[in-house]
């Protein structure tokens, strides 16, 4: 039975969701929903922060300090749609007495399955290929056309061992035969380790010239911003390819164009940008780049169940226990 909150706690909804998710916000809660589907500025927030109890932003809402720059809020809790949230300043939410919390594991898979998807394509020239065909140039089979790098049985580097990263391993080895390394901030249990035949290794430093793939799966924010710098991409091997999915500042764009421009490595999978919607313009001129638009967690199951956990995590807030997925 659905819970049933006393004093319906007024709600914003920031962009569309799934319709059943968005039918079970508006049964439960005096909900707004932000029908235009736009991003909220900092302004917007704070204007928000007044009227609202709870809002519910996504990773498009820039919640900085600016955006938390009022004196009372009336928000107590901002339950975000999805499991990153750097995009939200954390310290300035506690400073208000503000809760958050994210959505963890209902999207693990499906991330993993696209980090997957760029890792494949980009060895194996997929994007290259489609384009070709349908500007109408493939000429024929050939000994030589579009000959990419073989996946199977080759060494995946991790950095950022979480749920996502141990998804990413698991159809890595199971799926691909695939070594698995593995950089992460504190040390993995050798149990969770061993279900992969995974090495944990010290730094990053030590992990990238050991690998054929690198695939980030750690969290965005300052502490990871260019993690990925010039330096440690010349660490990796010159046939090597990065893979991100985590957050676009994870990798220093500027960077991964001068590596692709000295071929100091084989090519890059990107679904995450820095400072995305916007795109560089540098970065479309290389092939060996497969380009996706923040597609990790976009299927319709993991759509609706990341709506599904952010509306437990509500009803448990305002019914007076501890959300699940509280983060701050
Ligand atoms: C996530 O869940 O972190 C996605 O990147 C969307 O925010």
């Amino acid at each position: 039975a659905p819970a049933i909150l006393k004093n319906r706690p007024r709600v914003l909804v920031t962009r569309r969701w799934p319709e059943s998710v968005e039918a079970q916000l508006a049964e439960r809660f005096d909900t707004v929903f932000n029908v235009d589907d736009t991003p909220m500025t900092p302004a917007e927030f704070r204007d928000a922060l007044t009227r609202f109890d709870a809002i519910l932003p996504t990773v498009t809402d820039r919640l900085t300090t600016e955006a938390f720059d009022i004196s009372s809020p009336k928000t107590r809790l901002l339950a975000n749609y999805g499991v990153g949230f750097s995009h939200i300043d954390i310290a300035a939410a506690k400073a208000h007495g503000i809760a958050v919390t994210n959505t963890p594991d209902v999207l693990s898979e499906c991330t993993a399955d696209l980090a997957m998807t760029l890792l494949l394509m980009v060895a194996r020239r997929a994007g290259e290929g489609e384009r070709e065909l349908r500007a109408g140039q493939w000429t024929g089979w050939r000994p030589t056309h579009l000959v990419g790098s073989k996946v199977s049985g080759k060494t995946l580097g991790i950095v950022g061992f979480g749920r996502i990263g141990q998804a990413m391993a698991q159809r890595a080895h199971f799926g691909f035969g695939m070594k698995i390394l593995v950089q992460n901030r504190s040390r993995v249990a050798q149990e969770v380790l061993d279900r992969y035949q995974a090495v944990q290794v010290d730094t990053l430093d030590d992990l990238l010239p050991a690998c054929d793939f690198v695939s980030m799966h750690c969290p965005g924010g300052a502490e990871n911003r260019h993690l990925i710098n010039s330096r440690r991409l010349d660490l990796m091997k010159s046939d090597a390819f990065l893979i991100n999915t985590a957050r676009g500042e994870v990798v220093d764009e500027n960077a991964l164009v001068q590596s692709l421009t000295y071929e100091c490595i084989a090519g890059a999978g990107l679904d995450v940008f820095d400072g995305e919607p916007k795109v560089s313009p540098a970065l479309m001129e290389f092939d060996n780049l497969v380009l996706l638009p923040h597609l990790g967690s976009a299927t319709a199951e993991t759509r609706t169940a990341m709506g599904e956990r952010v509306l437990s995590n509500v009803i448990a807030f305002f019914e007076g226990s501890t959300p699940a997925d509280r983060v701050a």
